[in-house]
């Protein structure tokens, strides 16, 4: 692998200032400092030193993303334009897919990544992984809807929901809700089945890790090492 691409991957910086930074001397490898990032080596085998940081090499890509509205997540949706878009060409090329959907109007957290098993984990109803939506409805919600979401909200087609949180605010038209399963436009049915209507989702936490508010819609970031044990201890 090139050095200047295990750098741009792990998120540290880009290749252009990686390139700056090693004609300054400042990254090291095997302990020798290293001009020429174009050089191959095995990231399992050999010590990345990047300003006096260690690079922590992974095997799998992993990235945040603020989705905006009018971009599909869902693989077998055909129409366009498809999140992955929003990513520069050097992550498209890596198939990185969407852990969970988000529908074409709903914004915020989503999370991207090449690790097909710990994805499909973390979406298995047997983990309970929590999302942290916040939304708007139409009208303020009935009396009793905190009490409905906790004890399982009934949609319209006869499934029963499994427990979820409503926090509302005090006018009961807009508040965060804690879901630990990811059905079909869930949250939507959910409004509906109380006879009201959302007008805005935004996804603010996946799995206890939180949408980063310094990326604006359609911005994306890797993950930090930080974030990805946490999915991996969540998975
Ligand atoms: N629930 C919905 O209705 N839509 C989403 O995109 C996510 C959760």
């Amino acid at each position: 692998m090139r050095i200047d691409k295990l750098i741009s991957e792990s998120g540290i910086a880009s290749r252009k200032e990686a390139a700056r930074v090693a004609r300054a001397g400042g990254v090291i490898v095997d302990g020798k400092a290293v001009k020429d990032l174009s050089t191959h080596i095995d990231p399992e085998k050999c010590r990345v030193v990047y300003l006096g940081r260690e690079i922590v090499y992974r095997r799998f890509t992993y990235v945040m993303l603020n989705k905006p509205e009018g971009y599909v997540s869902a693989t077998d949706d055909k129409s366009l334009p498809y999140v992955t878009e929003l990513l520069p060409d050097e992550l498209r090329k890596m198939e990185l897919f969407p852990v969970g959907r988000l529908d074409k109007d709903t914004t915020g957290l989503m999370i991207l990544t090449n690790n097909g098993q710990l994805a499909h984990s973390l979406l298995s109803p047997k983990h309970h992984v929590e999302k942290e939506y916040f939304f708007t409805a139409a009208e303020p919600l009935c009396d009793g809807a905190e009490k409905q979401f906790e004890s399982g909200v009934t949609l319209a087609d006869g499934y029963e929901c499994k427990s979820a949180v409503l926090s509302l605010s005090d006018d009961r038209m807009s508040g965060k809700i804690t879901l630990t399963e990811g059905k079909y436009h869930q949250i939507k049915r959910m409004i509906a089945a109380m006879g009201n209507r959302v007008t805005s989702l935004e996804r603010i936490s996946f799995g206890s890790i939180p949408l980063d508010c310094s990326l604006g819609r359609g911005e994306w970031r890797y993950l930090s090492d930080r974030e990805i044990s946490i999915l991996e201890k969540q998975g």
